[in-house]
């Protein structure tokens, strides 16, 4: 039977998920066999098991055993991974805000050299630099742009490039779906690497998207173009489409055809190398815990059933 990934198989791209070996499902042999099915699944995204809080906990000490875990099954089943991801405000040790201002540049060389060289060869892409901007398009004031202004992003590249010099090179960012000044901000930071020459390849798109309110897909086709046309390629990175619970046949419905038309804009630009959900199943989402009232936000329900959506998924493409 033709399923999300098969059906984006044949357009040469891939569908995949959030997977991670330090979550709770990773025991749960209900939700695996939906990670397991070859038909739905062709690549994974660590969720939380590559960032900097665990990789590098505290200064110079690193810690691996999910993320081998992710990449051996992943290579098992013949799964792209990407790797998410290396420099973010988020998720960050508080030993790296209290690093001197001049040695960030070396513990951000220190950190992308190991965690990025473990996995050299092995990975299709790395989410380098993840949320690089606030809403009004001004630089997020991190550790690392309190140190370095932007070249940080330039820094974190050219450390990826040497790690892993087989690895797509991304900048993931989330509400640049849409034009806007965050958006704005984007596109002139990848036309500023590329004529620079840095070793940039590709721009992820995040896709946290309400019930509603998930762009069109001329408006994505549009959004995508813009980094297409530079040479860039594109991705969905965590897509995942929340609706105000409780969720009714209406809106399952509604959610159907908006994750139809999100996957059609990935369709619809040749330069868009497939779409990463963030998770499978409604059992295992962030929404709830981050967007009281929200939930419902994947292809799957809580008791692994599939909804409307998937079925979204698969006519996309
Ligand atoms: C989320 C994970 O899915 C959660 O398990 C974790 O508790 C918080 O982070 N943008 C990103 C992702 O780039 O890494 C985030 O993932 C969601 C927002």
């Amino acid at each position: 039977a033709t399923g999300m990934h098969t059906a984006a198989d044949a357009q040469g791209r891939y569908f995949g998920t959030f997977c991670d070996p330090a979550s709770t499902y990773w025991t749960d042999a209900g939700f695996m066999a939906l990670v397991d099915n070859k038909a739905d699944v062709g690549q994974l995204t660590v969720s939380n098991s590559l960032k900097w809080d665990s990789t590098e906990r505290s200064q110079n000490s690193f810690t691996y055993t999910n993320p081998d875990k992710l990449v051996a099954y992943a290579q098992e089943h013949g799964y792209l991974v990407r790797g998410h991801t290396l420099v973010w405000h988020n998720q960050l040790p508080s030993w790296v805000s209290s690093v001197a201002q001049s040695s960030v540049a070396s513990v951000i060389e220190n950190h992308i050299s190991n965690v990025a060289g473990r996995y050299a060869g092995q990975l299709y892409a790395w989410d380098v630099v993840n949320e690089p901007f606030n809403e009004d398009g001004s630089w997020r004031t991190d550790p690392f742009y309190n140190a370095l202004g932007d070249s940080y992003v330039t820094i974190a590249l050219n450390a990826a490039r040497a790690a892993d010099p087989t690895a797509k090179l991304y900048i993931n960012e989330y509400n640049v779906e849409t034009p806007g000044r965050k958006s704005s901000a984007l596109v002139a930071l990848a036309k500023s690497l590329v004529s620079a020459g840095a070793p940039l390849h590709g721009i992820g798109f995040q896709c946290h998207f309400v019930l509603g309110q998930s762009p069109s897909t001329a408006t994505l086709v549009s959004q995508f173009e813009q980094y297409t046309s530079l040479g860039l390629e594109v991705a969905i990175t965590e897509l995942d489409i929340r609706i105000q619970q409780p969720a009714s046949s209406a809106s399952l419905a509604q959610q159907q055809t908006e994750y139809q038309n999100v996957v059609a804009a990935c369709k619809a630009v040749d330069l868009c190398v497939g779409v990463t959900a963030a998770g499978m199943s409604d059992k295992y989402t962030w929404v709830p815990g981050t967007f009281p009232g929200y939930g419902s936000p994947l292809m799957f329900d809580e008791s692994f059933n599939k909804k409307p959506a998937y079925t979204g998924v698969v006519d996309g493409w």
